[in-house]
């Protein structure tokens, strides 16, 4: 039984843990959570590729991670990956480059994510929370599979956020796209916060047997980027929450709990909050229906079933 507490960090919860021979990915490794736990996993030995929009910026965080290990990791342990959830033909790209290497995928961290308040699309017409932090990453998941297979065992992590009580979506996904219900960005970011929470359950009804599962959590309130574009009144939301802030270690150690302790190995469909197993904080993280529902219209949307991605389709 797992018994961390809300202040361990990444390092903590995988102390002892060897994931030498092991590849990971992590998308959104540039910044934030995201390099934190792409530090970690490569410091237990693991091979990680750092999937990330912005090239220069990949690049000076895999500098960064390499400087700041004092020769604990080796270079060849960071591989960097041009990732653009934006845009479902650069997804589709970024995954066809990853697989043709045949590499097998042991630990796939679906880490990047958008939190934003005003309303955007994506290239391909999404509300871009639902677009970027939830279909790209359903998309890149189901093209990275046979990697995933051929690891024989690999684990899935989202990461998703309390956030999700936020969430407006409803068990018959209506208006998914946000083009009828008037917009919320918190709302938007609840909902496909509560999507990535769906997803892992679902994935794992359909891959558990393969030896291949997710988990999700919610990494607690840390000092990253992810509040760039909020209003001044949200910033000042964030100086009262202070006392209950996390360090980047403390907000990374969900990721690389899930990620390597023995005990998540064949276990998924869960969420975990300070480093426990948590119920979810919307009940529809729990509706088998409503999961495989949401699964089967994101395979319409991102064009894995039917010909062209359809995004009207309610
Ligand atoms: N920080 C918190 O308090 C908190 C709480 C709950 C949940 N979370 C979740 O934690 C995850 C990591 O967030 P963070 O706090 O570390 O935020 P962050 O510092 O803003 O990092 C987000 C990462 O996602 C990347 N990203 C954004 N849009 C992308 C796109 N279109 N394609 C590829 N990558 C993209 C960013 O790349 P760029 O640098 O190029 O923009 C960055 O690397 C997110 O999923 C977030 O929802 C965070």
């Amino acid at each position: 039984m797992v018994r961390f507490k809300r202040r361990d960090t990444a390092e903590d919860v995988s102390a002892g843990v060897d994931l030498t021979g092991r590849n990971a990915l992590v998308t959104g490794a540039n910044t934030g959570i995201g390099r934190e736990t792409a530090r970690v996993l490569a410091l237990r030995g693991a091979r990680v590729t750092l999937a990330c929009r912005d090239a220069n910026k990949a690049r000076a965080a895999r500098g960064a991670i390499l400087n700041g290990a004092g020769g604990a990791i080796n270079a060849d342990q960071l591989d960097l990956l041009e990732l653009d959830l934006n845009s479902l033909a650069a997804t589709r790209g970024a995954a066809e480059h990853f697989c043709a290497l045949g590499r097998p995928l042991h630990l796939l961290i679906n880490n990047a994510g958008i939190m934003i308040p005003v309303e955007r699309r994506t290239q391909d017409g999404f509300e871009a929370h639902l677009g970027i932090n939830h279909l790209a990453h359903f998309l890149f998941t189901h093209l990275l599979l046979d990697a995933l297979r051929a690891a024989g065992g690999a684990r899935v992590v989202a990461v998703s956020s309390g956030a999700m009580a936020a969430a407006t979506l409803t068990a018959e996904l209506a208006d998914l796209n946000w083009e009828r219900r008037k917009y919320s960005g918190l709302r938007a970011y609840g909902d496909s916060k509560l999507m990535n929470l769906m997803f892992a359950r679902e994935f794992t009804r359909r891959y558990q047997a393969e030896g291949i599962v997710s988990n999700a959590l919610h990494p607690g309130v840390v000092p990253t980027e992810l509040a760039r574009d909020q209003s001044w009144p949200f910033m000042l939301l964030g100086i009262l929450m202070l006392p209950r802030v996390k360090s980047l270690g403390q907000g990374a150690s969900a990721s690389v709990l899930l990620a390597t302790h023995p005990d998540y190995a064949g276990r998924g469909g869960l969420y975990i909050v300070n480093n426990r197993e948590k119920r979810p904080a919307h009940k529809l993280a729990l509706n088998d229906g409503a999961c495989a529902a949401l699964w089967e219209r994101s395979e319409r949307l991102t064009g894995l079933q039917g010909a062209t991605p359809d995004i009207r389709m309610d």
